[in-house]
């Protein structure tokens, strides 16, 4: 079907771009009727494209044609109109008691509204099963279903662009500092370590499988190796995890990789990328450089290496004061902890005075106050001042629920006394006074504790205090707030000790160059893993970590001593890495690099409400497609070719 607008009639503007400057012209406008009003003899409908919204009028005693057919359109069918754009004029205001102009505040185009001269309907549209609007109640499985009709409402078109935007900025800054984009296959041969991968059977070789590249990271040294120096790619990566809020199958990296580089030169490149989108999507110009803090002390002071910076409550470590007044001390459970190679911590938290809530949580829940009392009189509570009992318990089942045992908890009177602290009932008062001076507590200040295995602790730890600045105003539940927290951990232990294995395993990957300095306890004289540093990174924005790297090791003899000291025997080694362990025999150059996850960049600079909204056709908690209905079946004689056989679990 031929149509006489777009071959021959063209659009003209977008439906965000008239203005009063535009009064008086002829337009053509294509769209998706957002609505539409029947006023008699007047009819409007509200045109929706990407860039916003126009109102359009038919009026009979401008063309009667147009008029009879606008009774027939309906939301979501798309149209061309001819128009002519006029001001939308006066209107009565009883509150003025005189006559104001009708302009629409809330709309770019609220100037003006297009008087229709000739229409055509391009396609009708049955009713969708939900409404494209700004705000909306349908559940997630109905949106995700009609995925193509949920990125038609302007909070997901708005994420997109602005992701779109993000994009291009990367790579022009990437192009502009001299680095060359360059592809990687996604079908790679599978290396151990790192997150699980998913396989693809080869047809042309039976029985052999290739994995789908959880990250370029190996090839992307390789190009340094061939002397590509500067390497950048916007680029899929696909890892089998179990997903969460920030976490997807296949996501998207910004990775780079640069050739005769500290740290620090990583550091200047992607604090100026971040610059860069910064101002471009929010036109903030964020200081730099960025805030660095070291693993240990993040983990210490917060319980994990990607702190929310945007708020206080430092954990204290109590393991020090425990040791010092041992059994004696009467703090039993503490005491066995500690005996256990536990871990023992305090949190501190302070009545919050007013005015200390942050801005946009308390205009957000005064928002939501105002629509659910629309009477003018209501009065909203005043924000948190402490954590109330009802509080205190819900915190504590939602920590037992995450396998914490319980909430350990002291409340300081005003007079000093410890309240609410049946574990302290037999503890020295000088035990007592040594927590306080730990912690800084004063009166009226409540400190939570938390003490066992180290990584349960530290997991609890981090997340209640997270979970503390949401429920005191201090934090929004999404979003930034109106603060953007970067910083660089740094320095973290090369190795990790697995207790179940009784064997050091590599913390990040076996590719991440040591501190010279801790060479020595990677020789069987000194040798303690323990002690050896290494130059790994991540960059961490409000509590996520939107991107981590390395310098790499780049010369075989202390790579060897790296794989002895995880246990990787030389033909282990050549078995894994071979290709790679080849190549840096051949003059490799000192290199190393980053990547950050664009995915969750886009989540926090959009500030939406998951990786969900910033990613266009997103997969399930359960990594579904509930539009197309991804992972589906294939038949036997697909199997066959494969040389795969499925078998399905067992039936319970
Ligand atoms: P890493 O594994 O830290 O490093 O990944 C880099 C960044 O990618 C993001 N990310 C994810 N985003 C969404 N869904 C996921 N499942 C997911 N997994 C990771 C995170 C993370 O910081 N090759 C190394 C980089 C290097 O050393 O240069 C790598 O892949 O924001």
């Amino acid at each position: 079907m031929s149509h006489q607008f777009i071959s021959k009639v063209k659009r003209t503007h977008s439906c965000g771009a008239l203005r009063a400057a535009d009064i008086g012209k002829d337009v053509v406008l294509f769209g998706w009727v957002n609505n539409r009003r029947d006023h008699g003899d007047l009819i409007f409908i509200d045109l929706r494209d990407r860039d916003g919204l126009t109102q359009i009028v038919f009026d009979p005693s401008v063309s009667k044609e147009a008029h009879d057919l606008a009774e027939k359109l309906r939301s979501e069918w798309v149209i061309g109109v001819a128009a002519k754009v006029r001001s939308r004029g006066m209107q009565w205001s009883k509150k003025e008691n005189k006559e104001i102009p009708a302009t629409n505040p809330n709309l770019a185009t609220g100037e003006i509204e297009v008087y229709v001269t000739a229409i055509e309907v391009f396609n009708k549209s049955e009713t969708p099963p939900f409404e494209i609007s700004e705000h909306i109640t349908a559940n997630d499985e109905l949106r995700l279903q009609h995925r193509y009709l949920d990125l038609r409402r302007p909070p997901l078109q708005k994420a997109l662009i602005t992701r779109a935007k993000m994009n291009a900025a990367t790579r022009s800054y990437f192009v502009d500092n001299g680095f060359l984009e360059l592809e990687t296959p996604f079908m790679g041969r599978y290396t151990p370590g790192g997150a699980r991968n998913f396989l693809v059977p080869s047809r042309l070789n039976a029985g052999k499988f290739y994995a789908l590249a959880e990250s370029p990271q190996l090839y992307k040294q390789l190009f340094m190796v061939a002397g590509f120096e500067r390497y950048f790619q916007i680029v899929k990566c696909f890892r089998d995890e179990d997903l969460r809020l920030d976490r997807q199958p296949e996501f998207t990296q910004i990775d780079i990789e640069m050739s005769f580089v500290a740290q620090d030169d990583v550091f200047t490149v992607i604090e100026g990328l971040l610059k860069k989108l910064w101002k471009e999507v929010h036109n903030l110009d964020l200081p730099t450089p960025f805030l660095r803090m070291d693993f240990d002390e993040s983990m210490a002071k917060y319980g994990n290496d990607k702190p929310d910076l945007r708020f206080g409550m430092q954990h204290t470590v109590l393991n020090p004061i425990i040791e010092k007044f041992g059994a004696e001390g009467g703090v039993g459970p503490m005491w066995e902890a500690l005996q256990a190679k536990g871990l023992i911590k305090a949190l501190v938290v302070s009545p919050v005075a007013p005015g200390q809530h942050n801005p946009s949580v308390v205009k957000a829940k005064e928002e939501a106050f105002r629509k659910a009392n629309p009477n003018p009189t209501a009065k909203m509570p005043p924000p948190p001042h402490e954590l109330s009992r009802k509080d205190i318990e819900e915190l504590e089942k939602d920590i037992v629920s995450m396998g914490a045992k319980g909430l350990a908890r002291a409340k300081i009177a005003e007079n000093g006394d410890w309240t609410q602290a049946p574990l302290f009932k037999n503890a020295k008062p000088e035990l007592r006074a040594a927590i306080i001076e730990a912690t800084g507590a004063k009166p009226g200040d409540l400190i939570l504790f938390q003490f066992g295995p180290e990584s349960k602790v530290q997991m609890v730890m981090a997340n209640l205090r997270v979970m503390l600045a949401k429920r005191l105003w201090l934090i929004p539940e999404y979003g930034s707030g109106g603060a953007w927290n970067f910083l660089w951990v740094v320095n973290p232990p090369l190795f990790e000790y697995d207790e179940e294995s009784k064997t050091w395993a590599a913390a990040h990957h076996a590719f991440t160059r040591p501190h010279d300095e801790h060479l020595k306890y990677l020789q069987p004289e000194s040798f303690d893993p323990s002690k050896v540093y290494c130059y790994r990174y991540d960059v961490v924005l409000n509590g996520f970590e939107i991107g981590g790297g390395s310098i790499r090791l780049h010369d075989p003899a202390t790579q060897s001593l790296v794989f002895k000291a995880l246990g990787i025997s030389e033909e282990d080694a050549r078995s894994k890495f071979g290709f790679l362990l080849d190549a840096l025999k051949y003059g490799a150059p000192p290199h190393g690099g980053l990547a950050l996850g664009m995915d969750r960049l886009a989540f926090l600079i959009t500030e939406t409400e998951s990786l969900r909204d910033v990613i266009p056709f997103p997969k399930t908690q359960k990594g579904t497609d509930l539009m197309t209905g991804a992972p589906g079946d294939v038949d036997e004689k697909q199997l066959r070719d494969l040389y795969v056989k499925s078998t399905p679990p067992q039936k319970a």
